[in-house]
């Protein structure tokens, strides 16, 4: 399948455990997000989503940037009427259902609804170069792919607060500090410590992972108690699956299990 604004590939070998890399590539406008991209990563991460070779997804942009916002030439002329009815952005919230773990793998520029693509993946794999920002309030507009939330969950108020209200930008180390990424690497290493990270990811049990990935994201719906008893009630039930036993017995046997994803 091929695509105008990104690229995609798949690594790995065998019949699982394969990562799914979506490369967002509108380089003269430094992967600026329309809506072509936006049709584009929603159709290759669902084609990923449901391809049961593929255990994890890293989605990157360029070295310069990530992504440096949505489009603001394609907005600007644009009315209240045109972006409520059709909706705009509101297509984005299929790419935050996606089930497999998503790893952002952010180079360069992560601004307005590039910090908030960034933000939908699972986590952020940053590379020393990474500036992240919420600009939008400098265009006489605010976040609209979720930055108001997600960054607030993600960092706290405070700082959530001082990003969108200034548009101030911050480097990776700032962004690491604040828990906005997970870990900084070298920004020539970046992409293959995100495939590496997402292979080890794709080689465990697949249905394991996925229920991991639903656990912890109940719980910014839940409450602590009902959280607890959510995870205790699928902890017990991955006891139906047969990796939970090749897991345990491989450990015993000292050797390295071989997941079936069943
Ligand atoms: N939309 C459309 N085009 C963009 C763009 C964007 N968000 N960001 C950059 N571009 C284009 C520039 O217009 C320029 O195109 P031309 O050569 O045709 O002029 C090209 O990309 C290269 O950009 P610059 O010349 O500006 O590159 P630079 O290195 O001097 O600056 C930058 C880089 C600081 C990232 C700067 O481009 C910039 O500030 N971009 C906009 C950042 C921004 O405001 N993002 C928020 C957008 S609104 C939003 O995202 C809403 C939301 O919540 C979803």
């Amino acid at each position: 399948m091929s695509y105008e604004t990104i690229l995609t590939e798949v690594k790995g070998e065998g019949a699982r455990g394969r990562v799914g890399l979506i490369t967002l590539n509108r380089p003269k406008a430094l992967n600026a997000i329309n809506r072509q991209l936006t049709e584009d990563v929603l159709a290759a991460a669902a084609a990923f989503d449901a391809d049961p070779a593929i255990g994890a997804i890293v989605i990157t942009g360029s070295e310069k940037a990530f992504a440096a916002g949505a489009d603001i030439k394609e907005m600007q002329p644009q009315s209240y009427t045109d972006m409520y009815l059709a909706d705009w952005f509101g297509a984005w919230e299929q790419f935050s259902r996606t089930r497999k773990p998503v790893i952002a793998a952010v180079s360069g520029f992560a601004l307005g609804g590039g910090c908030e693509l960034a933000m939908m993946a699972d986590f952020i794999i940053a590379g020393d170069n990474a500036k992240f920002g919420q600009p939008e309030i400098k265009l006489g507009v605010i976040p609209g792919m979720g930055g108001s939330q997600r960054l607030t969950k993600l960092v706290g108020r405070a700082k959530a607060m001082e990003l969108v209200l200034t548009g101030r930008f911050i480097d990776a180390v700032e962004a690491e500090r604040i828990g906005l990424v997970a870990r900084i690497v070298p920004a020539a290493e970046l992409l293959e410590d995100a495939i590496k990270t997402a292979l080890t990811i794709a080689s465990y049990s697949l249905p394991v992972v996925l229920l991991a990935k639903e656990v912890v994201n109940r719980a910014d719906e839940l409450t602590l108690q009902e959280g607890v008893r959510f995870e205790r009630r699928v902890f017990h039930s991955l006891f139906s699956l047969e990796d939970q036993k090749e897991g345990m017995t491989a450990f015993i046997e000292k050797r390295t299990p071989d997941f079936h994803d069943r």
